[in-house]
């Protein structure tokens, strides 16, 4: 079976680390017809569209789609953050943010951990509702008065989606599930979050606890162990995740999967890294974050054995100290490839 993949590069780094993901695909024997799409700054910048309509039409019907990395320092802030990752985001109906931390021999950290195996855990991000929203507005702008609200959303259900997908995720790894987020000041939103991950955690069998996401900060990187799979609102997530990366090697590394669970639409898997404009076309860029997000793909579209042999492959290229060059890649991970195989 040969799935449809839409290939959204992007700008900066996201052609260069896309080319190896995709080569990276191709090793694993997965066969995939691409269909690119020319989305980001540059596009942007050359004819004023974001996400045309026709594209996001296009684009619902693909299996699944491999994000490189979008901006130019040209472009103002937001524009292609809301125009197009979060409505991507919310209309593909993304809601799980899937973002693994998993710490790899060969791998140097921002912290140095006893154990390897005490930092691997993932964070499922809420990914269509919070601060995300885009609820909120400016009044007065300009004056001594502007007002600027920034509004978190969070519904019952889609907060209990996104609770299920990471107590059935916890119920698969250790059965332990940490909620994070700020019950102690956000009590409306903490009200809601904490009544429905006791109940969902009942209901899937799985240990639930919680942390305060200041405390869980401070865990992650005095005592990671503690944690296996955390759930967490749509900001909380974002910040955590890059402490995450920070953990485990940095964003060159850190992969993720923007998940549609009920598969209605294809889901969105990219690097969680930036375009990088500054080592963009220097040969400098770790690709690694971006093979990583194609075996979530792989996991998501039914493979997991390849899905499993990428992941291998990837740790086995960095255990034996990574590639100095984006370009060495490929021949690193066909070795990989060929160790994790056999
Ligand atoms: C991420 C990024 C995005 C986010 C930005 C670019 C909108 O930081 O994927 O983590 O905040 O979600
Ligand atoms: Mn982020």
């Amino acid at each position: 079976m040969t799935h449809q993949i839409g290939i959204l590069a992007g700008d900066g780094i996201g052609p260069e680390v896309i080319a190896e993901a995709r080569k990276a695909l191709g090793a694993a024997g997965v066969g995939h017809d691409a269909v690119e799409y020319d989305l980001g700054g540059a596009r942007y910048l050359r004819t004023g569209e974001v996400l045309p309509d026709s594209v996001l039409d296009e684009l619902a019907g693909l299996d699944a789609i491999l994000l490189g990395a979008v901006g130019t320092p040209e472009v103002p802030p937001g524009v292609l953050e809301r125009g197009l990752l979060l409505r991507l985001r919310a209309e593909l109906d993304l809601y799980i943010n899937l973002r693994p931390s998993k710490l790899r021999a060969g791998v140097a950290s921002a912290v140095s951990f006893d154990r390897l195996s005490d930092l691997d855990l993932v964070i499922v991000r809420e990914n269509t509702e919070g601060l995300y929203a885009g609820a909120g507005g400016t009044v007065h702008r300009g004056t001594e008065f502007e007002t600027a609200t920034e509004e978190s959303l969070n519904t019952f259900a889609g907060v209990r989606r996104c609770v299920r997908y990471a107590a059935e995720l916890a119920a698969s790894r250790s059965g332990r599930l940490t909620l994070v987020h700020k019950t102690n000041v956000l009590t409306h939103a903490g009200s809601l979050w904490q009544r429905i991950s006791a109940e969902v955690a009942a209901e899937q069998g799985v240990e639930l606890s919680y942390a305060h996401v200041d405390a869980a900060c401070l865990w992650l990187v005095d005592d990671p162990a503690r944690f296996d799979v955390i759930v967490t609102d749509n900001l909380f997530g974002d910040i955590l995740s890059d402490l995450g990366a920070a953990l485990t090697g940095g964003l060159g590394l850190a992969p993720s999967g923007n998940l549609n669970p009920d598969r209605t639409g294809p889901s969105v898997f990219e690097p969680v890294h930036g375009s990088a404009p500054d080592i963009a076309g220097t040969g400098q860029a770790n690709p690694a974050g971006a093979v990583l997000s194609a075996g979530l793909m792989l996991a998501h579209l039914g493979q997991p054995e390849a899905a499993a042999d990428l992941d291998a492959a990837v740790s086995s290229v960095l255990a034996a100290g990574a590639p100095a060059s984006t370009g060495e890649w490929d021949t690193a991970l066909a070795a990989g490839l060929e160790r994790a195989g056999s």
